[in-house]
């Protein structure tokens, strides 16, 4: 009687964590944001997984800058129409980055990610200067990392 009840509650109590894990936490990786001198376009490219174990989602944009790292309101993923992502082009220099996904039909459950601006840097090409990320490729998105929560 003591073991199952013991082992009943174990299962439930990683069943919480995984699920809590899952909800608060999205893994990104292979981040990259990067324009492209002698071009008017700049690119961002990442992978996100809501789970190491699970296959990760493959997300990015080509979009029109010129030289400074523009903002987006609807990024998508290709292999995952779930996720909308998208980047805020903040004053001092800086991207706020958030994606998120439906939670139910109500609502979308959001997780943010700061770049601090000296995590961009600002490259010379000659007559051109065009700005690219240097941060963390792996990085994570947290649900209480956005302004609202
Ligand atoms: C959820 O996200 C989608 C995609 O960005 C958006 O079209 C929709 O309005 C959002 N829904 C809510 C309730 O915010
Ligand atoms: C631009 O400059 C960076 C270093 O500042 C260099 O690594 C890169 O190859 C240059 N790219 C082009 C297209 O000139
Ligand atoms: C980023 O994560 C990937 C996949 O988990 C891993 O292969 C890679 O080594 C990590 N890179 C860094 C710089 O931590």
């Amino acid at each position: 009687m003591k073991v199952s009840a013991l082992i009943a509650f174990a299962v439930s109590a990683s069943a919480a964590t995984i699920q809590s894990r899952q909800a608060l936490n999205l893994g990104i990786g292979k981040f990259h944001a990067d324009c492209i001198p002698h071009s008017t376009y700049c690119s961002y490219d990442f992978t996100v997984t809501s789970d190491p174990v699970l296959p990760e989602s493959h997300c990015n944009a080509f979009i029109q800058g010129p030289d400074q790292l523009p903002s987006i309101s609807e990024g998508s993923c290709r292999d995952n129409a779930a996720y909308t992502w998208s980047v805020t082009d903040k004053e001092d220099g800086g991207l706020d980055f958030a994606i998120w996904y439906p939670f139910n039909s109500r609502s979308n459950i959001t997780y943010c990610h700061s770049i601090p601006a000296s995590q961009i840097n600002t490259e010379n090409n000659g007559t051109v200067q065009t700005e690219h990320y240097k941060g963390p490729v792996n990085f994570t998105a947290a649900v209480f990392d956005c302004p609202s929560a």
